[in-house]
C-alpha cells in the first residue's frame, strides 16, 4: 500500500477505470488538479483505516468461529451458499432429508442426527438454518450441510410455540420444500424433536406423491388404511406436518402450493395461536382428489400423544416403531426430560456418533 503511494503519487486509482491505458495517464498528467491528490490520499487513508479497524473488529466480534484465521471469508462463503448448491451437494440417489432449525434447537438437531447416523442416512441431511449462528455452526463442523434461505426470520421470537414469530418461522417450510421439489429431488422433512429407531425409507412403499403420519392418538388396527383419514372435530384431519416425504411430482408440488395458499388465507392471529399444521391439513383435504396420498402405518410412526402415553400399546407394538416424535408436550426442558426418561436423549453419551460432534 505505501509502496504504491510512493510510486504513483499523482494518480488516483479509485477514480480511474483504466489506469494502465496511455490515454488516461496522459489525461491525468494534463488535467488533474491538485485536489485529486488529496482525494486519493484521503481514499487511501480511509482504506487503511478500514483494513486496520474493521478487520480486527470483524474477527474478534465473530462469535461463530473465532478459532479460524480465515473465518470472515468462510463465513461470507456460507452466506452466499444457495439452496440449489446445497441440495446438489447433499443429495444421494436423488433424495434429500431436511429439517429447519434455529439456534436454540441445536441440541435437538444433534440428537436427531445421531439417530439418523445409526441408520446410515446422515450424508443426505440438509439443515435449513433459520439464523446465521446455526448456518455457521453447522457448516463449521460439517461443511456444506447447512444453508440459509434469506431473509432469516427474527430468531428471538421464532421458537416460542404459538407466537407470531413461530408462525412466521414455520410458514417458510412449504416454500423450502416446494423449491427442493422444483429442483427435482425427493425430499423427506422432519422436525428435529424426532428420533429414528429404524430406517423410514423402507416404509415409503409404492410411488405415491406425498407420505405422512397421523397426529391422532386413538389406536388403529395394525392393518389400517393408508388413505387420508376422515376429518375430525374441527372439520379437518390431524395429519402431522412434522414428518413428510414428497416425490418431485406435480401432485406433491400442488400440495405445497395449496399449503402456502392456505397459510396466506388464514394468517396468524393472537386469538387462534396458529401453527402451520392446520393449513397443511386443509391443503391435503382440498387436493386429495388430485393427489396420490399415503398415510404411514401408526405402529411405525406413532404420534407422541400415543407413544409417550400408553405403555400397554408401546409394549404390544414393540419392535415396530420407526420414528418417535416428542410432541404433545410443551417446553424445551420438558421435552429433554421426556427423551431422557425414555432413553431417547442420545447427545449426553453418544455425541461422537453425530457428524457435528459434541456441541
Ligand atoms: C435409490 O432410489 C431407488 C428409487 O427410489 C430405490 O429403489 C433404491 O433402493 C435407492 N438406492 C439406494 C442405494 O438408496
Ligand atoms: C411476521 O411476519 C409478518 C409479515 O411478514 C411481519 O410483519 C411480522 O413483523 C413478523 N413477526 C415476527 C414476530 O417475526
Ligand atoms: C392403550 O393401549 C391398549 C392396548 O393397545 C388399549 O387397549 C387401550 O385402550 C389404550 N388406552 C388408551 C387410554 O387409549
Amino acid at each position: 500500500m505505501s509502496q504504491f503511494l510512493h510510486q504513483r503519487p499523482l494518480h488516483n486509482p479509485l477514480s480511474d477505470p483504466d489506469p494502465l491505458s496511455p490515454r488516461s495517464s496522459a489525461n491525468s498528467q494534463r488535467h488533474i488538479p491538485i485536489f485529486f491528490n488529496r482525494t486519493a490520499l484521503l481514499a487511501l487513508l480511509s482504506l487503511l483505516l478500514i483494513l486496520g479497524v474493521f478487520f480486527p473488529w470483524a474477527r474478534t466480534s465473530s462469535v461463530f468461529s473465532p478459532s479460524q484465521s480465515s473465518s470472515s471469508s468462510s463465513l461470507s462463503k456460507w452466506r452466499r451458499y444457495t439452496l440449489p448448491e446445497a441440495a446438489s451437494f447433499v443429495a444421494k440417489n436423488g433424495t434429500i432429508i431436511v429439517c429447519a432449525v434455529s439456534h436454540p434447537y441445536l441440541p435437538f438437531l444433534n440428537n436427531w442426527l445421531i439417530s439418523i447416523s445409526r441408520q446410515k442416512h446422515q450424508d443426505k441431511v440438509l439443515v435449513i438454518a433459520e439464523d446465521y449462528a446455526t448456518l455457521y455452526k453447522v457448516n463449521e463442523r460439517w461443511p456444506g450441510h447447512a444453508v440459509l434461505v434469506p431473509p432469516a426470520p427474527d430468531s428471538q421470537t421464532a421458537h416460542k410455540f404459538g407466537s407470531q414469530g413461530f408462525f412466521n418461522f414455520t410458514s417458510r417450510r412449504p416454500r423450502h420444500l416446494l423449491q427442493i421439489l422444483e429442483l427435482g429431488y425427493n425430499v423427506m422433512y422432519n422436525d428435529v424433536d424426532m428420533v429414528w429407531l429404524a430406517d423410514p425409507f423402507a416404509y415409503l412403499e409404492g410411488s405415491h406423491d406425498v407420505y405422512f403420519m397421523d397426529d391422532m392418538a386413538p389406536i388403529k388396527p395394525l392393518d389400517h388404511s393408508h388413505d387420508l383419514p376422515p376429518p375430525g372435530k374441527k372439520g379437518r384431519t390431524y395429519i402431522c406436518s412434522c414428518m413428510i416425504f414428497l416425490r418431485p411430482t406435480d401432485g406433491a408440488k400442488l400440495v405445497m402450493k395449496k399449503w402456502i395458499e392456505e397459510l396466506q388465507a388464514q394468517p396468524w392471529s393472537k386469538a387462534k395461536k396458529a401453527n402451520d399444521q392446520p393449513a397443511f391439513n386443509w391443503a391435503l383435504m382440498k387436493t386429495a382428489g388430485q393427489v396420490d396420498l399415503y398415510l404411514l402405518p401408526q405402529a411405525a410412526f406413532p404420534t407422541g400423544g400415543l407413544y409417550f402415553k400408553n405403555k400397554t400399546w408401546v409394549e404390544e407394538t414393540k419392535g415396530k416403531h420407526v420414528i418417535i416424535h416428542n410432541n404433545y408436550i410443551l417446553g424445551f426442558e420438558k421435552k429433554i426430560k421426556r427423551f431422557r426418561d425414555y432413553g431417547l436423549w442420545l447427545v449426553d453419551d453418544h455425541a461422537n456418533e453425530s457428524p457435528l460432534g459434541k456441541l
